[in-house]
């Protein structure tokens, strides 16, 4: 059943420059105990989308339901009470703590807004500190004595208060050490399964959403590109675009990695004021044609791959027998 969806969402901010569709046409599923990834370079409009999702930042066409119930209309108060089921947590965990409140106030004040008493919301924060690996001792401590990790923990810990049904988990971990981030994963992970939450995890990586997704959304310039099972992505992405984020994701070796990061995804990102006609990649795309610059593709079903979806005419999976893009494919990985 979908926790958390969304059907033609669309965000546009008006902008001196003009008006700028930051999220453009995006339908989505989060299901029970499930963890979606939402990927995508810096600035494609995940961010906005998952505020949209919560009702942070106002949705210019589209709608949004939370287990069933259309929440796109919904007014301040009838929100305050979604808030419980869907709550969101933040690349920077110190940002978005209170600097002058103890860990104790921060993970309580959720369940203070809700109404709940004193003596429950202490055992309820008591138990909370324990699930997410911190002492009790940290109750009474203030955010800037922690870690990054221990933060992130803290911020964690603070979105669960409510037994939410999913978590927009906003680049949880990119503000993080790379041995850091593996051990707050795995905690997400862990939570969970004991839990049944479910997740929205955007990040910009894909190396990080590759452990934790069921499924994946592939965002480019606001749009979907492409989604589908995260088991069938990896192994033979669909999109070009996506082919080239997997080929540039890191490696061990992070001098390859940035070599391969200039190599594969070339050219700069078109401004999302003016993106691009036809298809909104072709001007980075390696198998772009001449149909690619008239005709926007739309996001279709891939035929034979239940549950897979690309915006794309020459898509990699369908046309994969084709000998040029098949050239094209390996260059993306020898480059
Ligand atoms: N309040 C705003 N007013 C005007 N433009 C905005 C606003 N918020 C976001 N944008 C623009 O919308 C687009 C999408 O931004 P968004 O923050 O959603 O991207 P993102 O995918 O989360 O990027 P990042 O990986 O850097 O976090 C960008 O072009 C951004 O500049
Ligand atoms: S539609 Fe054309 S330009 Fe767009 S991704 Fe596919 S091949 Fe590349
Ligand atoms: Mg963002």
């Amino acid at each position: 059943m979908s926790i958390l969806s969304a059907r033609s969402l669309s965000v546009r901010f008006e902008t001196p420059r003009g008006t700028l569709q930051a999220v453009n046409d995006v339908s989505l599923d989060v299901n029970e105990r499930e963890t979606v990834g939402l990927v995508g370079e810096s600035g494609c409009g995940k961010s906005t989308l998952g505020k949209a999702l919560m009702r942070l930042v106002p949705a210019a066409e589209g709608r949004i339901f939370v287990s069933g119930q259309d929440i796109t209309r919904l007014g301040s108060k009838a929100i305050a009470a979604i808030r419980s089921d869907v709550q969101m947590i933040f690349q920077d965990p110190y940002g978005s703590l209170n600097p002058r409140h103890t860990v104790g106030k921060i993970i309580g004040q959720p369940l203070s807004v809700a109404g709940w008493k004193r003596a429950d919301i202490k055992a309820r924060v008591c138990e909370l500190v324990d699930k997410v690996g911190l002492p009790q001792a940290a109750l009474d401590r203030f955010p800037h004595e922690f870690s990054g990790g221990q933060r992130q923990r803290i911020g964690i810990a603070r979105a669960l208060a409510l037994n939410p049904k999913v978590v927009i988990c906003d680049e949880p971990v990119s503000a993080l050490d790379v041995s850091v981030r593996a051990q707050v994963i795995n905690l997400m992970k862990d939570l969970q399964a004991e839990t049944g939450v479910s997740f929205l995890f955007i990040s910009h990586d894909l190396s990080v959403v590759e452990h934790i997704s069921d499924r994946l959304l592939v965002m480019y310039l606001g749009r979907v590109v492409e989604s589908g099972k995260a088991a069938d992505i990896w192994p033979a992405p669909a999109h070009p675009y996506t082919a080239a984020l997997l080929a540039a994701a890191p490696v061990a070796n992070p001098k390859l990695a940035r070599s391969r990061t200039r190599k594969t995804l070339q050219g700069e990102l078109p401004s999302p004021l003016n993106p691009p006609q036809g298809c909104a990649f072709h001007t980075r795309c390696p198998i772009a044609q001449a149909r690619c610059h008239e005709e926007r593709p739309l996001l279709r079903s891939i035929e034979g791959h239940a549950g897979r979806q690309v915006a794309c005419h020459f898509d990699l999976v369908t046309h994969q027998k084709t000998p040029d893009l098949a050239a094209t494919e390996t260059s993306y990985v020898s480059a």
